[in-house]
C-alpha cells in the first residue's frame, strides 16, 4: 500500500510532507557538493577522508528523503529500507570516525595560540634577519680581507721588482747629473777659449756651424729642466714603490704605544693645512678620549690620506668635520666633507688598491687600500657612507686596547 493512505490522501498534508522532504534532498544532496568543492581548493586541510565520510552521511540522509516521497505513491519499501541501513552504516561509521577523532581535534591549537605562535615565529624570523645580515657584513670584510691580502702579495712581488732598477736608475741618475754639470764647466771653459780664436780659422768656423746646427744654446738651457723632471718622475715612482711596500708590509720598526687620538688629528691636521686651508673650513668636534694602544704615525697616515682625499673631493669650497667619541671598548673617528660623494657603485671599490678616478698622477688609488690595511691591522674597522652632491664620511673604529 503506497505510503500516501498514510495522508489519506489529504492534498494539503501530502504536498506539506512532499515538499518539505524535497527541499530537505535539495539540502542534503548540495552539502556533499560544497564539501568536495572545499577539500579540491583547499587540500592541506587535515583529515579530508573524515570529510568525505560526512559528505556521504549527508548524501546518504538526502536519499533517504527521497524515498520518502518516492513511496508516497510507489510502495518500494524494501528498498527504502536498504537505502535507509546504508544510510544507517554510513552515520555509525562516521560517528564512530568522529569520536576517534575527538582527541586529535581537541589538540588543534586554538587561534589565540596560533596568534601567540605566530608573533614567537615573526620575533625568531627578525632576529635570524638581523643575523643574516651580521654575517653578510663579516662575510664581505672576509672577503675585502682576503682580497686585499692577494693583493698585498702582489703588490709586495711589484714593489720589490720595481724597487731594485729603481735603485741603481736613481743612483746613476745622481752621477748623470753630477756629470753634466761637469761638462758645462768644460765646454763653458773651451767657449771661453773660443774667443781667442781668430774668426777665419777653419776649424773655429766649423765648431760655429756645428754649434747652429745642433742648436748648442737650447740643448743647453734644456738640459738642465730635463734632468728636474726626470728627477720629479722619479720620486713619484719612488713614492710608489713606497706605498705600494707599505701596503703590502703595514709594520715597519714603529712601536706599539698607548697614544692620543686628538693630537694625532692635530698633527695631521697641520701637515696637510697648506693643502686644506684654501678650500675647506675645519670643524672639530671632539669627545674625551682615552689613549687607545696604536702606532701613531701609521694611523696619522690614515687620517692624512682621509683629509686629502677629502679636500681634492671640494670643488670650490667646503666643510670637514672631525668627530670623535667612544664607548667601553673602542673609539670613534668620524671625517666628513661638503664634497662632491661617492657613486654607489663605486663605494664597494674606493678600499682596493689602484683604485681611483682622479686623472692621471693626481692620485695611484692606494691611499684608501693602505689606510685600510693600517686599520685593520689595529684590529680596527674602517667604513664610507656618502651621498653624491652631498658630501662623504669615514668612520674609524679602533679597539681601546689591542687583543
Ligand atoms: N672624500 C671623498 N670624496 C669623494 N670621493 C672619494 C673620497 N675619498 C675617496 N674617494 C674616491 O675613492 C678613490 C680612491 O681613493 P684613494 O685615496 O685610495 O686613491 P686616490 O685618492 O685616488 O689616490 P692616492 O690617494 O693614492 O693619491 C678616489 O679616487 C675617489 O674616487
Ligand atoms: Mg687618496
Amino acid at each position: 500500500m503506497p505510503h500516501g493512505h498514510c495522508y489519506l490522501w489529504m492534498p494539503k498534508i501530502l504536498w506539506l510532507h512532499v515538499i518539505s522532504d524535497a527541499l530537505i534532498t535539495i539540502a542534503y544532496f548540495s552539502i556533499p557538493i560544497t564539501l568536495l568543492y572545499i577539500l579540491k581548493k583547499r587540500r592541506d586541510i587535515p583529515f579530508g577522508w573524515m570529510v568525505v565520510a560526512f559528505g556521504i552521511f549527508i548524501f546518504a540522509c538526502g536519499t533517504t528523503h527521497v524515498m520518502e516521497i518516492w513511496t508516497i505513491w510507489i510502495p518500494n519499501y524494501w528498498l527504502s529500507g536498504f537505502i535507509k541501513l546504508l544510510t544507517a552504516v554510513a552515520s555509525i561509521v562516521t560517528a564512530t570516525l568522529l569520536v576517534y577523532l575527538i582527541p586529535k581535534i581537541l589538540s588543534w591549537p586554538s587561534p589565540e595560540q596560533l596568534q601567540y605562535l605566530n608573533n614567537e615565529l615573526q620575533a625568531q624570523n627578525n632576529e635570524l634577519n638581523k643575523i643574516n645580515k651580521k654575517l653578510a657584513d663579516t662575510q664581505q670584510q672576509l672577503l675585502q680581507s682576503e682580497k686585499m691580502a692577494s693583493l698585498g702579495q702582489l703588490a709586495a712581488g711589484v714593489a720589490h721588482e720595481i724597487n731594485n732598477p729603481i735603485g741603481y736608475v736613481w743612483s746613476n741618475f745622481k752621477s748623470l747629473e753630477d756629470y753634466q754639470k761637469k761638462y758645462t764647466l768644460l765646454l763653458n771653459a773651451y767657449a771661453a777659449y773660443d774667443q781667442t780664436f781668430s774668426k777665419d780659422n777653419e776649424h773655429h768656423k766649423k765648431i760655429i756651424q756645428l754649434k747652429h746646427d745642433i742648436e748648442f744654446e737650447f740643448i743647453q738651457d734644456d738640459i738642465p729642466a730635463l734632468l728636474k723632471e726626470c728627477t720629479d718622475g722619479l720620486t713619484r715612482v719612488q713614492k710608489i714603490v713606497k706605498d705600494l711596500k707599505d701596503f703590502s708590509h703595514p709594520d715597519s720598526d714603529e712601536e706599539w704605544v698607548y697614544s692620543d687620538i686628538h693630537e694625532g688629528l692635530e698633527s695631521t691636521l697641520s701637515i696637510a693645512w697648506s693643502e686644506i686651508k684654501y678650500k675647506a673650513h675645519v670643524i672639530k668636534e671632539y669627545g674625551t678620549l682615552p689613549s687607545i694602544e696604536c702606532l701613531p704615525a701609521q694611523l696619522n697616515q690614515v687620517f692624512l690620506n682621509i683629509l686629502i682625499n677629502a679636500v681634492q673631493a671640494i670643488e670650490t669650497q667646503g666643510t670637514i668635520t672631525l668627530q670623535t667619541h667612544h664607548d667601553q671598548t673602542h673609539v670613534y673617528i668620524r671625517i666628513t666633507d661638503t664634497g662632491s660623494g661617492i657613486p654607489k657603485d663605486i663605494l664597494g671599490r674606493i678600499f682596493d688598491p689602484f683604485f681611483t678616478t682622479k686623472e692621471i698622477g693626481k692620485g695611484t688609488g692606494l691611499g684608501l687600500s693602505l689606510s685600510y690595511g693600517i686599520i685593520q691591522k689595529h684590529h680596527g674597522t674602517i667604513t664610507a657612507e656618502s651621498i653624491v652632491g652631498k658630501g662623504t664620511t669615514f668612520i674609524i673604529r679602533l679597539p681601546i686596547k689591542q687583543p
